[in-house]
């Protein structure tokens, strides 16, 4: 099944760079404390946010972000299963986080985040994509179920699996020029920080 890619218009879904750091921090800082317990599966206080949103853009793996009106409102992230400096190799399993900022939701950016980390997944050989949440996480089964991922619930957390196609020489080459385009347009335009928005 392919899966969407795009939000509503004027919105931006693109890879993060080191460069965007700034603005992955102010975005996790910004999240209220109900989405981090969703994202984190568990209550994490401002020090614990801060140390792991310093790392986000350069930890093992990648970050896709969502911008709306220049300004970051989503994240999805993907990394692999085994851990630090295990990478990702063929047939390998990975997984994926997402979280918007609750006054742009409902309106795609999180199947627009899922469909380009679960791309990105796929060129990099990952054959199978967990995603993770609270049992209770209504949103987020509801759209792991929607893009086809299998559901297997536990006594606190759901994990949803998608199984990913293989990559083929034209999903690799698309995904190097889209790359290349999301780091262009991450320098020609930058994140800009909320209190700078129209
Ligand atoms: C899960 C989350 C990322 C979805 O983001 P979003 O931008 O609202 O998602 P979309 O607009 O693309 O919605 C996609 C689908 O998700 C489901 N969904 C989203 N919000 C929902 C809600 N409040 N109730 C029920 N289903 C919902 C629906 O199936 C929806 O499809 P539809 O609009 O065609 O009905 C968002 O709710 C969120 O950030 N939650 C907090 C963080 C979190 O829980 N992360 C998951 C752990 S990693």
């Amino acid at each position: 099944m392919a899966l969407p890619e795009h939000a509503a218009p004027g919105h931006t879904i693109r890879r993060l760079w080191p460069g965007d750091r700034p603005a992955v921090l102010d975005y996790f800082l910004r999240l209220d404390p109900e989405t981090r317990a969703n994202r984190f599966m568990g209550a994490v206080g401002e020090a614990g946010v801060r140390a792991y949103a310093e790392r986000a853009v350069t930890a093992e793996g990648l970050v896709v972000g969502a911008f709306v009106d220049g300004v970051l409102r989503g994240l999805g992230e993907l990394r692999p299963s085994g851990g630090p400096r295990s990478g990702f190799m063929l047939g390998a399993e990975a997984e994926a986080a997402f979280a918007v900022e609750r006054e742009f939701r409902r309106r795609g950016i999180g199947t627009a985040l899922f469909g380009r980390i679960a791309r990105a997944a796929r060129n990099r050989g990952v054959g199978t994509l967990h995603v993770r949440c609270l049992d209770r996480n209504k949103p987020m089964l509801r759209l792991a179920a929607k893009l086809g991922a299998d559901l297997h619930r536990g006594a606190r957390e759901t994990r949803g699996d998608l199984r990913l196609v293989q990559a083929t020489p034209f999903s690799l080459w698309y995904e190097g020029i889209a790359e290349a385009y999301d780091f262009t347009l991450s320098v020609i335009q930058p994140a800009i920080p909320e209190e700078n928005a129209a």
